[in-house]
């Protein structure tokens, strides 16, 4: 299996081009089971893009990738249902599921796979299908879904904004009969931008001041041409790299406006920002400064997909950071790979209290999932020393031409 080998202590320099958005990607892919022919661009090169790719052939579509853009005709969708070793492959293909129903009347998927971040029940978008007439019976680790007429709209409350339930309502509410509305929806940048995807397809959809989303059912939907937003996630994840090796990194290509809780804590590290338009410069301080509080919240809050490469920079900060994971029940794996670099991180149940020493040294570790391989990458540009970092196949899930990025801007790294 192939590793990293990295060697930390270069200060990282230069300009990054930041790609399309995997979150917003992954539901626009699904949305495009739902309208004849989809042009979409700005889509990363990403192992979870190609498997998506792969359930909409799977499906009986067509689909042409070229460069960053991903053309898909569903005139010739035949299937309704996606195996198991496709649904393993990632969590988000539950995604498809609302769009399956929508579109062809009936869909049998297995339980989703995807991280290991604890348990990742898909209560809610079970409950949510229902009420929108499905009927849903769990079937040895399947689910048999069918509709007896037509789904129909409803209001629906979700007592938590999940991400993917709201893209679930939204996918199979657009052609419903009659009005939906969903209370409580996830509000992150991506939501918006599947919305956006499904009104230029001719969706009735319209997002209140609140946050609710209003959606008033139609009879089709036609052709589309999207370019997708791009990843806030990958964009934090590169200034992480460059502060934590007391370097500097201009990103271009991304929405300052969708970083609003993660900039501050940037700030406060000791980082100094220049915004401008799509760009944002970063230079570090020699030393950073541990930021003192940070708690993941849905969006617009600080976003647990960033919460491991920040805990990298705290690892080596002056003082101590308390972080709060509220979303996800164990995302902090990556903490046992962090302490074998030296790292001191206690954690107590949603709770880790990071204290800053004054370097890392280089270790083996493992990825266990997506941003905390992202996070340990991070913590080996600065350590010193080599690390071994294996099972970066997680990382390739996220990060289009990450090992090639870093090598631009200075890192010392190879795959093994
Ligand atoms: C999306 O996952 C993202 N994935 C995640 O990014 C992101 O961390 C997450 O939203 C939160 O922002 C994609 O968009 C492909 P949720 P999703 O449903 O939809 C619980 C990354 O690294 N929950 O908002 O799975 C759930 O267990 C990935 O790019 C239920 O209890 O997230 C979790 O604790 C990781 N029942 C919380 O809600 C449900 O039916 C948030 O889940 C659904 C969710």
């Amino acid at each position: 299996m192939a590793e990293y080998i990295i060697k930390g202590g270069a200060a990282l320099s230069g300009e990054v081009q930041i790609h399309g958005a995997k979150n917003a990607v992954l539901p626009v892919l699904a949305a495009a089971l739902l309208v004849p022919k989809s042009t979409i661009l700005n889509c990363p090169k990403l192992s979870d893009v190609s498997v998506a790719c792969s359930i909409l052939e799977h499906l009986g579509c067509t689909v042409v990738r070229q460069d960053d853009c991903i053309n898909v005709s569903a005139a010739g969708l035949t299937g309704s249902e996606i195996p198991e070793y496709l649904m393993r492959e990632m969590r988000s293909s539950v995604v498809f599921l609302g769009a399956i129903i929508a579109r062809c009347g009936k869909a049998r998927v297995s339980m989703p796979g995807g991280c290991e971040l604890g348990p990742r029940p898909i209560d809610l978008h079970i409950k949510a299908l229902r009420k929108l007439g499905a009927k849903i019976e769990e079937d040895h680790g399947y689910l048999n879904c069918s509709v007896p007429d037509r789904l129909r709209g409803a209001s629906i409350s979700l007592e938590f904004p999940s991400v993917g339930a709201t893209e679930n309502i939204m996918l199979a509410a657009c052609t419903a009969q009659g009005e939906t509305v969903i209370h409580n929806p996830a509000r992150e940048p991506e939501i918006v931008d599947l919305a956006a995807f499904l009104q230029k397809a001719g969706a009735k959809i319209y997002i209140g001041e609140n946050g609710t989303i209003y959606i008033q059912g139609v009879e089709k939907l036609d052709s589309v041409q999207h370019s997708v937003i791009s990843d806030r996630i990958e964009a934090a994840t590169y200034l992480c790299c460059a502060a934590i090796t007391g370097g500097q990194v201009l990103l271009k290509k991304v929405i300052p406006s969708h970083m609003t809780a993660l900039l501050p804590l940037m700030e406060e590290a000791g980082c100094r920002l220049k915004v401008s338009g799509d760009s944002i410069y970063l230079v570090a301080p020699k030393r950073l400064k541990a930021p003192k509080f940070v708690r993941t919240m849905p969006y617009p809050g600080f976003p647990t997909d960033a919460q491991s490469p920040l805990m990298a920079l705290s690892c080596v900060a002056e003082g101590s950071s308390i972080f709060v994971e509220t979303i996800f029940e164990s995302r902090y794996k990556h903490v046992a790979e962090l302490a074998r670099m030296g790292a001191k991180i206690k954690v107590v149940g949603e709770v880790a209290v990071v204290e800053g020493v004054p370097a890392l040294h280089g270790a083996e570790v493992v990825c266990t999932d997506l941003r905390g391989g992202a996070c340990l990458c991070c913590a080996a540009l600065a350590a010193g020393g080599q690390s071994r970092i294996k099972d970066i196949y997680h990382i390739e899930r996220g990060y289009q031409d990450f090992e090639h990025t870093l090598k631009v801007l200075g890192a010392d790294i190879v795959v093994a």
